[in-house]
C-alpha cells in the first residue's frame, strides 16, 4: 500500500480497530508477555504493566495515531513536515522520525526467528508423540537434568541446521505474502482465526484451573508481591508495552494516516488498548499457572524466551486430545505471528522504498536479505556463536545472547528514545492544546487530563530512568 496515495480511510470503525489490533496482537502477547511476567515476579509485573498501559501506553498511542492523522505521512515524513519550520533545537527533533523507523528494522529479524520456532512447533505438536513432552518425563543435557520438553526445545535451538531451516520457511512465507500483495487476504482470514485463538486460550485457561497445584500459580500471577519489585520490573514492563502496542516504531503513526478525520480517535484507541491488553492477560493466565503447577515458582522465575515452547506442550500432553489441540494452538499462534511479521516487513519495505527511492521489489529484497543475515546470526547465537555476548561489557547484561541483545536494544534503548522524540513533537512542536483539539475537535474526552499530564510531566522523566537503567548504572 503506498502511503499518502490511498487515503480512502477505513471503511468503518471496526475496520480500523481490527487492522490495528491485528498488527498489535502477535508474539508480543502470546510469547513475550507471559515469559516476562513469569520472570519478573508475576503479579507485581502484571500490575506495573497495567498501570503503564493505562497511562503511558495510552498517551503514546493517542499521540502516534494523532500525528499520523494530522500529517497524513509516515514517521519520517511526519516528523520532517512538522519540524521543517522550527528553529534551532526543535528543528533537529525531526531525527525522531528516523529513530521510529529504524526500530522495526531491529525487531524484524528476531521476530522472524521466533516465527520460525512457532512453525517448528506446529510440526512438533502434530508429529511428536506426546510422551516427549510429558510433564514428568526428564532428560539430561550437558550434565543438566531437565524436563523432556525443555530438553526438546534446547535440542532444537542448539541444532543450527534445523533452526535455520525453520527461519527460512517463515521468511519465504512472509515474503510471498508481501510480494503477492495478499496481505488483505490473510487479514480477512485472521478475522476468523483470531477469535478462534481467543476461544482456545480461554478453554486452556479453564483447563489450567483444574491442574493440581494451579492455585499457587494463580496466586503468583494475580497477587502482587512487593518484595519482587525493582527498576527492572518497570523497564521490562515498559519495553513490553512498546513492543505489544506496536508503539515507538512508526506503525501506529502509519495507521493514523488511514484514519478519517470524522472517526473517533479516542474510542478507537481505547479499543485497541483493551483488546491487546486483554489478550496478553489471558495468555499469562494460560501459561503462568501451568508453569508453577509443573515446576513451582522457581521454574517461573527462571523463565526465558522458551517458556511458551516448553510449557504449552506439557499442558497439551496432559490434555484430552492434546495432540490435536496442541497443533491447532500453534497454527493459530503462527497466524497471529504471521500477520504481525508481515506488517513489520511492510513497514520496513515502505520506509526503504520511499527514503532510498527504490522500487517496492528491490526494497523487499533488501529487507528479506537483512532478515536472513541478522536472523541467521541470531539463530547461530544458540549454537555456533553461543560464546558471543555482545553486551558483556555491562555486568548486568553479560549473559545476554544475540536475541536478548537485539530485543534489549530495540525495546529498552531505541524505543524509549523514539518515544521521547514523539513526546517533544506533540508537546513542543505541535503544542498540546492544538493537538488535543485535533484528537477531539469538540469538547473534552475522558482521560484527557491524564493524557496531558503524562505528556507534560510523566513520560519523559520515566523514559530517562529507563534509559539510565539501560546503561547499567541503576540496579
Ligand atoms: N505488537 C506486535 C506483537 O505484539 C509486534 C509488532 C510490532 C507487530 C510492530 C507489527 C508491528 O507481537
Amino acid at each position: 500500500m503506498k502511503l499518502g496515495q490511498r487515503r480512502e480511510g477505513f471503511s468503518n470503525k471496526l475496520g480500523f480497530v481490527l487492522a490495528a489490533a491485528g498488527s498489535a496482537v502477535g508474539l508480543g502477547n502470546i510469547w513475550r508477555f507471559p515469559y516476562l511476567t513469569a520472570k519478573y515476579g508475576g503479579g507485581i509485573f502484571l500490575i506495573t504493566y497495567l498501570i503503564l498501559v493505562l497511562s503511558f501506553g495510552y498517551a503514546l498511542l493517542i499521540s502516534e495515531i494523532g500525528i499520523g492523522r494530522m500529517t497524513r505521512r509516515g514517521p519520517i515524513g511526519s516528523f520532517r513536515k512538522l519540524c521543517s519550520r522550527q528553529k534551532s533545537f526543535l528543528h533537529s527533533v525531526r531525527i525522531g522520525g528516523w529513530i521510529n523507523a529504524i526500530v522495526p528494522m531491529i525487531i524484524v529479524p528476531y521476530y522472524f526467528v521466533i516465527g520460525g520456532w512457532v512453525t517448528k512447533y506446529v510440526f512438533a505438536q502434530a508429529c511428536n508423540p506426546a510422551a516427549t513432552f510429558h510433564k514428568d518425563a526428564t532428560a539430561v543435557i550437558g550434565g543438566k537434568s531437565m524436563s523432556a520438553s525443555a530438553a526438546y526445545f534446547q535440542n532444537f535451538i542448539t541444532s543450527w541446521q534445523e533452526s535455520l531451516l525453520f527461519l527460512l520457511i517463515f521468511i519465504v512465507l512472509a515474503g510471498i505474502v508481501v510480494a503477492c500483495g495478499v496481505k488483505k487476504g490473510i487479514e480477512r482470514f485472521n478475522k476468523v482465526l483470531m477469535p478462534m485463538l481467543v476461544i482456545l486460550i480461554l478453554g486452556i485457561c479453564i483447563y489450567c484451573i483444574f491442574l493440581p497445584n494451579a492455585g499457587a500459580g494463580f496466586k503468583y500471577y494475580l497477587m502482587p508481591d512487593i518484595s519482587k519489585f525493582s527498576y527492572m520490573t518497570v523497564v521490562a514492563a515498559m519495553g513490553q508495552l512498546f513492543f505489544s502496542l506496536s508503539i515507538a516504531m512508526g506503525i501506529m503513526i502509519t495507521y493514523g494516516v488511514y484514519m478519517k478525520r470524522s472517526d473517533d480517535l479516542v474510542s478507537n484507541v481505547n479499543q485497541v488498548e483493551l483488546f491487546d491488553t486483554g489478550i496478553s492477560f489471558l495468555a499469562g493466565m494460560m501459561i503462568i499457572p501451568a508453569v508453577v503447577a509443573f515446576g513451582g515458582e522457581k521454574a517461573a522465575e527462571n523463565a526465558g524466551v522458551g517458556l511458551i515452547f516448553v510449557t504449552m506442550p506439557q499442558v497439551f500432553a496432559s490434555f484430552p486430545a492434546g495432540r490435536f489441540f496442541g497443533t491447532v494452538f500453534f497454527i493459530l499462534v503462527l497466524f497471529a505471528a504471521a500477520t504481525s511479521a508481515v506488517s513489520l516487513l511492510e513497514t520496513n519495505v515502505h520506509t526503504i522504498s520511499q527514503e532510498m527511492r527504490l522500487s517496492r521489489r528491490s526494497a523487499l529484497f533488501y529487507c528479506l536479505l537483512e532478515i536472513a543475515v541478522i536472523g541467521s546470526i541470531t539463530v547461530l547465537g544458540y549454537s555456533v556463536l553461543s560464546d558471543v555476548h555482545p553486551l558483556a561489557f555491562i555486568e548486568k547484561y553479560k549473559g545476554f545472547d544475540i536475541l536478548d541483545t537485539l530485543d534489549f536494544i530495540s525495546n529498552s534503548v531505541m524505543m524509549p528514545i523514539g518515544a521521547i522524540f514523539t513526546t517533544v513533537l506533540v508537546v513542543a512542536v505541535i503544542g498540546l492544546e492544538k493537538f488535543s483539539r485535533h484528537v477531539k475537535p469538540e469538547g473534552k474526552w475522558y482521560r484527557q487530563y491524564l493524557f496531558q499530564l503524562c505528556m507534560c510531566v510523566i513520560v519523559i522523566p520515566c523514559l530517562l530512568v529507563v534509559l539510565l537503567n539501560a546503561t547499567g548504572l541503576l540496579k
